[in-house]
């Protein structure tokens, strides 16, 4: 019998996931971080809910007993990732977990500077030697991006951000969830595969700004600010070094072209074409108005 482990099942991917999960009708357990209104959420659609800690060995094992396939992904605003990466890895092999899915980035790469490329680069190693079957996913931007500077753009009609003018696709935490459904729900094909994850179209913020403007129906502009005054900001608004140290990594990494491209990936593992930004936009209007 059929039943998956979903871990950060209160994030953005994890949700989606499950939403997708519960459509296929696939017996599912969440890790949840915390009790809180979004775990009985869960708990009122039908998934079995878990509490604990991803860095807690023991109670990763305890949350893979009886799981066929898992869900890994680890949160950016803390550092641990490699520690729970083997922490994942060995507590599936003790428990026969068959396969996992691996949230990693496009810009996963063996670099000394951008411990963000670097430490899913390495997680995704662990996993690798681990003897589970293991696909790895490498998502750019998501388009949620935009949501986390919903306040700048209702009061001051600006979108601060570090991310130059290159060009890349966003892509909603939603078609990936979809993407993590099928392959957990049907992971034959997808074991050792590493898949660069993209929205269907690449924008730069200037662009992103103008579809928002025609959205709410008035004026936006893009703040292209310098990454070393955006740190500051960050620090302003309470962030800690370890989340600061991603994001400035991952801003240069995106103005060097590494968030750039797109494929046919989600579409051909869904059968739908990923949701466009102007879509995500529309969806999502109301939190900028
Ligand atoms: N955002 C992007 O543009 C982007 C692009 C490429 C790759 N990624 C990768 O995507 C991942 C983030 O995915 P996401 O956006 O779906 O995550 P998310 O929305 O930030 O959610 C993280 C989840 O993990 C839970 N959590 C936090 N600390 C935990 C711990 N110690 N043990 C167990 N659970 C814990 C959180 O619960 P609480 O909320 O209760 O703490 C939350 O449910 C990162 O690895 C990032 O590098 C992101």
């Amino acid at each position: 019998m059929k039943k998956v482990l979903i871990t950060g099942a209160t994030g953005r991917t994890g949700t989606s996931t499950i939403d997708r999960l519960l459509e296929l009708g696939v017996p599912t357990r969440a890790l949840v971080h915390r009790h809180d209104e979004r775990s009985e959420k869960l708990a009122s659609q039908g998934v079995e809910i878990i509490q604990g800690e991803l860095n807690d060995f023991d109670k990763v094992v305890e949350a893979l007993e009886g799981i066929t396939n898992a869900y890994f992904v680890f949160p950016i605003q803390v550092p641990g990732i490699l520690e729970a990466t083997a922490f994942f890895a060995q507590a599936a092999l003790e428990r026969g977990v068959e396969s996992i899915v691996n949230m990693s980035q496009i810009s996963a790469r063996r670099v000394a500077n951008s411990v963000a490329a670097r430490n899913h680069w390495l997680a995704e190693r662990v996993f690798d030697r681990s003897g589970v079957a293991v696909t790895h996913l490498r998502p750019t931007f998501f388009a949620e991006w935009l949501t986390y500077w919903a306040q700048s753009i209702r009061e001051e009609n600006v979108l601060r951000l570090p991310f130059g003018r290159t060009a890349y696709a966003p892509i909603a935490a939603e078609d990936q969830g979809r993407v993590i459904a099928e392959i957990l729900n049907s992971p034959e094909g997808h074991a050792g595969r590493i898949y660069p994850l993209y929205g269907p179209e690449e924008l730069t913020q200037d662009q992103v700004v103008e579809l928002l403007s025609g959205v709410l129906d008035r004026p936006i502009r893009y703040d292209a600010m310098e990454i070393e005054p955006f740190q500051k900001v960050l620090s302003g608004a309470g962030f800690n070094a370890h989340f600061i140290q991603h994001i400035s990594t991952v801003a240069q990494d995106c103005r060097d072209g590494l968030f750039s491209g797109t494929n046919d990936v989600v579409e051909r593992i869904t059968g739908r074409k990923p949701e466009s930004m102007k879509d995500f936009i529309v969806k999502n209007q109301a939190i900028f108005r």
